[in-house]
């Protein structure tokens, strides 16, 4: 396995007016890894990964992607990039596979080729 980070978020802070969501946070991510973001409620975890994921764009910190400094514009951009989200609750569709789930966007997409496929999101969703 690869022990060089395909994605680092290096010192995330982030404000919601005068709340400190997140204070000076780090996280890598290396290839075929798997991470449990563990902690209690209101400690920020779900606002760490919509940053990772292209939900919020305005942070303090900086956002590392194949050993490139990037700056994730929206959603749609970190999904081009390879980085998907699923988010909590209601949001899953609970006839939709896991890979179908991690990739419907894509593979309902209107446009283009007329979507991903069911094969296409199995492997997209495969770890590594
Ligand atoms: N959109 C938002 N506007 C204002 N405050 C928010 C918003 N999202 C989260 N917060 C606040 O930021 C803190 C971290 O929330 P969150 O990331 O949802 O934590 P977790 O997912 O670990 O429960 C909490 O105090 C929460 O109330
Ligand atoms: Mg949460």
């Amino acid at each position: 396995m690869n022990s060089t980070p395909v994605l680092e978020l290096k010192n995330i802070t982030k404000r919601f007016r005068t709340l400190q969501a997140l204070d000076n946070v780090d996280f890598d991510l290396c290839q075929g890894e798997i991470h449990a973001l563990v902690g209690e409620n209101r400690a920020g975890k779900s606002t760490l990964m919509r940053i990772l994921a292209g939900v919020y764009t305005e942070y303090q910190g900086t956002y590392v992607l194949d050993g490139q400094p990037v700056h994730l514009h929206s959603p749609h951009d970190a999904l081009a990039r390879g980085i998907g989200m699923i988010h909590q609750e209601l949001s899953v569709i609970p006839e939709l596979s896991v890979a179908e789930n991690m990739f419907w966007a894509a593979a309902a997409h209107p446009f283009g080729d007329g979507g991903l496929g069911q094969n296409e999101c199995c492997r997209r969703s495969r770890i590594g």
